[in-house]
């Protein structure tokens, strides 16, 4: 019914423009950024604001916090609302397009909020920096073409201290971006392309969510694929492609077909990789995305499901302080799968030429040298730990425009950056908790790990190592405690403030986040 609704409020935005815009003239806009004249291929309006939806099957709805998309101009099937569900709208753009968003934040009370395109690479006034955050009825106009290359992007709010209960009580949508490459791989598209969102969340006995804001990270009892718990998924004996994302605040996925089967993984956050790539599980933090490509053929008639396995020593306290820790092994998602067609589907199957000759593949990747890189011989290097009771990205916590002076990079320049777990020599601090880093503005790629050195954080690490999707375009990378990622970034395009930090959104809360100065 909400659904429907939504749809037929789009359907109707795009025959009376100005019509639905009525906060335009109720609200100033709180920046002026608008190119004259250049006619954007999307133009939404997109409001943050108090919603009611039924989460559970039985019982109250539950109270979320929601966006909302409506059309001015441009084509509706670009913006697409998930039926019974809290999250935002799919947006649909193709690489070249031009986006423009007039943002109206209905939050309750004093709540300031931005939106964060994350692992869009755009001007740093419309990456939603925290210093730019928007006042309860406000507006702010984003307005950005769309440079990325095909991947599966998402938007999520991003004031400082306030990012992990907004997106805990529902604000985050999908952002998917299509070129002409991705279009020739021939994968499975329309209803064979599944984005799929997991998360975890705690319900109260009137079905209304419970936050716990704890150091370690929140971990809720109950998993949600999509917004919906114990989803199950009604398939064809066919081929899909699905992209994993996860959305929660700080869980940790292992993910694993429940009969053994490998993931054939085909992309991650940056879209495809060069080649199908096979892993016996996938490791999924925070903020991360990976695509994997499925024949639901090989199930025909039956039940599979995608599972979290077990994994140990990413969480501190947290981990005993829940009925589902993290690292805990359960189910995420099933699939029931129709008996196969007689005869054999041939519909969607026009990608099978990549799947049956292996060297055919899926995307060029430029792959960056080490060489090329200006500091290839003393890498930038950021500790995290925990110092004076604080996450720290080597011992600072964030400050709304400061940049330390190993803060500042050069447009154009291609640099290794070095994350490292750990506590640096002569300081005091520990190290016992995964951070997912996450930098804001180019994607980067990862050229080395290197594993813990301590006994125990190294047994820890064996249990997720075997998943880590390292390959193709990164904007989001796991380092669990002891580890070091070196990573290749060049700064390309945009000069300005951004932002990197952990994507553990009570870390990021808390202050272990940055800022870095392009120029
Ligand atoms: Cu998805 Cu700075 O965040
Ligand atoms: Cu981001
Ligand atoms: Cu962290």
């Amino acid at each position: 019914m909400l659904s429907r609704r939504a749809f037929l409020r789009l359907a109707l935005g795009a025959t009376t423009t100005l019509a639905l815009s009525p906060f335009l003239r109720r609200t100033h806009v709180s920046n002026r950024s608008q190119a004259q004249g250049v006619t954007p291929d999307l133009d939404i309006n997109l409001t943050a604001g108090t919603d009611s939806v039924q989460i559970l099957p039985s019982g109250a709805a539950t109270t979320v916090w929601r966006y909302t998309a409506t059309l001015n101009s441009g084509d509706a099937a670009k913006v697409e609302t998930l039926p019974n569900s809290y999250l935002g709208p799919i947006i649909r753009m193709n690489q070249g397009e031009r986006i423009r968003v007039t943002f109206a934040n209905q939050l309750p009370g004093t709540e300031e909020t931005s939106v964060h395109w994350h692992g869009l690479h755009v001007p740093d006034d419309m990456d939603g920096h925290p210093r730019y955050v928007i006042a309860p009825g406000e507006t702010y106009l984003y307005e950005f073409p769309i440079i990325n290359r095909a991947g599966s992007y998402w938007f999520h709010p991003h004031p400082h201290g306030r990012t992990g209960p907004q997106v805990y009580q529902g604000l985050a949508g999908l952002f998917i971006v299509h070129d002409p490459e991705e279009q020739a791989a021939g994968l499975p598209s329309g209803k064979y392309d599944l984005p799929l969102v997991i998360q975890d969340r705690t319900f109260d006995a009137n079905n209304q969510l419970v936050y716990q804001n704890s150091t370690d990270g929140f971990f809720g009892d109950t998993i949600l694929v999509n917004g919906i718990p114990n989803a199950t998924l009604a398939v064809e004996a066919d081929w899909y492609r699905l992209r994993l994302y996860n959305g929660s605040n700080a869980r940790i996925y292992k993910l694993a077909w429940s009969d053994g089967t490998p993931l054939t993984v085909i992309g991650s956050d940056g879209g495809l990789l060069e080649y199908p790539v096979t892993y016996p599980y996938v490791t999924l933090a925070p903020a991360e995305r990976v695509e994997v490509l499925v024949d639901f053929g090989r199930w025909s008639g039956q039940t599979i499901t995608l599972r979290s396995l077990e994994f140990t020593g990413a969480t501190p306290g947290g981990q005993n302080n829940t009925t589902l820790p993290n690292g805990a092994a359960f189910d995420v998602l099933s699939f029931t799968v129709a008996p196969r067609a007689t005869p054999t589907p041939t519909a969607n199957t026009t990608f099978l030429p990549f799947v049956t000759r292996a060297n055919t593949p899926l995307s060029t990747i430029e792959r960056y040298s080490l060489d090329d890189a200006i500091n290839a011989s003393s890498p930038r290097t950021f500790y995290l730990y925990r110092t004076f009771g604080t996450w720290t990205i080597n011992g600072r916590t964030f400050e709304l425009t400061a940049v330390a002076n190993d803060e500042n990079v050069q447009l154009n320049t291609l640099e290794v950056w070095e994350f490292i777990s750990d506590v640096p020599n002569g300081a005091m601090g520990t190290n016992n908790s995964a951070h997912p880093m996450h930098i804001h503005g180019p994607l980067f790629q990862v050229l080395e790990r290197i594993p813990p050195t301590d006994a125990t954080q190294r047994a820890n690490w064996e249990t997720v190592k075997d998943g880590y999707v390292d390959d193709g375009w990164k904007d989001t990378i796991l380092l669990m405690p002891g580890e070091r990622v070196r990573l290749l970034i060049k700064f390309h395009d945009y000069t300005g403030l951004y932002l990197y930090h952990c994507h553990l959104l009570e870390h990021e809360d808390r202050g272990m986040m940055r800022n870095y100065r392009v120029s």
